[in-house]
């Protein structure tokens, strides 16, 4: 017998939710809140406000959507975390409320798993999938990290950033330029114009497969401070050169340990995921890897590596499988790793 699984996503500013049938897409519904834009980051308040708003029209269209009735649902799963607790209360409540008075289970779902797992998101019966184990590297605007995935219930952390994340090393150099948030995907429309060599940002020197992004941020600051105070103009005649270069730097940084892991593994099979899994230089670099070195690699579409709940729906998926279910009286979690 198949499975339905409606699931729903509200970790941070993206109010999502999908369903899917044996892990294949029945519908996906994202309602990004744009609200943010004019303050440079996401407003916590203001973003639990706008899941509030949006999560009814969301969950009901993607029901719609799907051309499924509520009774066919098997399972409603949820991102319990980590993420923003405000933002989290409004998706956990509104997945018990719905499986309560449904009278559905509840399958909760760590959010970082939902990112390695969107390789399991099919568009059709027949969408190829990675073969375990597979070596991710899951970067986004929280987190940078090298994860052996053994099955969808088993993975190990090889290395992780040790103070910013790669998303946040975008987003906080676009903001140094003057550039709004989220600047990851600005930044990466930028480098495609500019020459990527044309300046050169600290890489840090830290041991195993941890990374770091600090220095580079203090780094760029003090390139673009300096550089400034002779020619004010500075930053908007070299615009396209300063993303280019930024985005080579975060590019080496994550495929120098990426690439040693994947070496002193002898894994075959790579994959992509997270936010900043949608930049081109990240994309093309673990692609020719892959090409060169004769290995498997799983490159998402863009719509699956920023936040989506048919990656909640598919991680909910593997859980409802083992009956791995969670009580009503459970709250979210908002730190914690995969
Ligand atoms: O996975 P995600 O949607 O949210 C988190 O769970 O963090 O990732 C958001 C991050 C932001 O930092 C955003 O700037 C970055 O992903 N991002 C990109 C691109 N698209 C999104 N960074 C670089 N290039 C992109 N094309």
């Amino acid at each position: 017998m198949s499975n339905i699984i409606l699931g729903i996503e509200s970790s941070c500013d993206d109010t999502s939710a999908a369903v899917i049938r044996d892990c294949v897409l029945l519908s996906n519904l994202i309602a990004s809140q744009k609200v943010h834009e004019a303050y440079g980051g996401v407003v916590p308040e203001l973003a639990s406000r706008a899941h509030l708003q949006n999560i009814v029209p969301v969950v009901s269209e993607a029901i719609k959507q799907a051309g499924i009735s509520k009774d066919e649902i098997s399972a409603i799963s949820f991102t319990r975390g980590p993420g923003l607790p405000g933002s989290l209360h409004v998706g956990v409540s509104f997945a018990k409320g719905l499986a309560l008075a449904l009278g559905k289970p509840l399958v909760d779902v760590n959010h970082l798993h939902g990112h390695v797992l969107a390789h399991f998101i099919k568009e059709q019966e027949d969408s190829p999938v990675p073969s375990f184990p597979f070596l991710c590297l899951l970067v986004s605007g929280g987190n940078s990290q090298i994860i052996k995935v053994n099955s969808p219930y088993e993975m190990e952390i090889l290395g992780q950033t040790i103070d910013d994340a790669a998303g946040e090393a975008f987003d906080k150099c676009a903001k140094i330029m003057g550039l709004p948030y989220p600047g990851g995907p600005i930044i990466d429309n930028l480098a495609q114009q500019g020459d990527a060599h044309r300046f050169a940002f600290s890489k840090p020197h830290i041991p195993n497969y941890d990374y770091s992004f600090s220095g580079l941020k203090t780094s760029f600051l003090y390139t673009l401070r300096d550089a400034v105070k002779q020619d004010p103009g500075f930053i908007e005649d070299n615009k396209v050169h300063l993303a280019a270069s930024l985005q080579r730097t975060i590019v080496e940084i994550l495929m120098d340990k990426f690439t040693k892991a994947i070496r002193d593994t002898g894994i075959r099979t790579i994959a992509i995921a997270g936010g900043v899994s949608a930049n081109s230089g990240v994309r093309d670099a673990v692609d020719d890897y892959a090409k060169h070195h004769g290995l498997s690699a799983s490159i998402p579409k863009r719509l699956f590596t920023t936040d989506n709940a048919a990656m909640i729906a598919v991680a909910g998926h593997f859980k409802f499988l083992k009956g791995e279910f969670m009580d009503i009286s459970e709250p979210p979690f908002s730190r914690v790793s995969v």
